[in-house]
């Protein structure tokens, strides 16, 4: 994304209930609510809107915190406009997930609405298990797309998202650009997870401005 558009994006950002009312108070929550020092990788971190409002609330509970995205302009926007001025040390990794290898193991994966711009195969997800610690969780965020499907009456998208194929169109409603979201499944996701030794652990539905999302924890234990 150019840079332009990610000031827009981040900044209207503020205005979004599923990061500001959803994901930031559960991520807030979780790690608060263990019992040691973590480390997490958050993978899609875009504009580093989700570490820059959990990082300083996080009461020191997280010991390094790796911001990875694939857009260049994104991890340097995060790395200018997060002034980190608490303990947590970040570390921000300019890569692609389906073709890096990550040499670390972390105590949460974060996939803040990350699974619209990819879709895991059997091999992201046999990696993903091989990045976590033992009874580490991956917490994944992420809107229900068929509902925007059934409500504007998209039925011809219907059997391409059946056959796990849709790529929706959809305009950002932050920076107005439109662009292909990959549809993931919830159930073909957790299939993926599970052929892979990861155990779910919960779905929880959760909802903001009439618009439904999920967050699912996966487990490695
Ligand atoms: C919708 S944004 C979400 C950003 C952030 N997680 C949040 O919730 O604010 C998705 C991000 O995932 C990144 N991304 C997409 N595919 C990726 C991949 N294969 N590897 C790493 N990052 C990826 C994009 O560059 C983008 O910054």
């Amino acid at each position: 994304m150019k840079i332009a558009q990610i000031n827009k994006w981040h900044k209207s950002l503020n205005k979004d209930c599923y990061r500001n009312d959803i994901i930031i108070p559960f991520l807030l929550q979780y790690i608060h609510s263990q019992k040691k020092y973590i480390t997490i990788l958050d993978i899609g971190s875009g504009s580093g809107y989700i570490h820059q409002h959990v990082l300083p609330k996080s009461k020191s509970k997280i010991i390094r915190y790796y911001a990875l995205d694939k857009d260049i302009n994104m991890i340097n926007f995060s790395k200018k406009n997060n002034i980190i001025n608490h303990s947590a040390k970040i570390s921000f990794l300019h890569a692609n997930i389906l073709d890096v290898n990550f040499f670390k193991k972390v105590d949460l994966i974060i996939l803040s609405f990350s699974l619209l711009e990819f879709k895991p195969n059997q091999k992201f997800c046999k990696k993903l298990s091989k990045y976590l610690k033992k009874n580490a969780s991956i917490l994944i965020f992420i809107p229900d797309i068929l509902q925007d499907i059934l409500e504007k009456h998209e039925f011809s998208s219907l059997k391409k998202y059946i056959d796990n194929k849709l790529f929706f169109k959809k305009r950002n409603k932050f920076t107005k650009v439109v662009f292909p979201f990959v549809v993931n499944r919830t159930e073909k996701l957790l299939e993926c997870f599970t052929a892979n030794n990861l155990q779910i652990k919960s779905i929880v539905e959760k909802e903001c401005l009439n618009k439904k999302s999920y967050i699912i924890e996966v487990v490695n234990g």
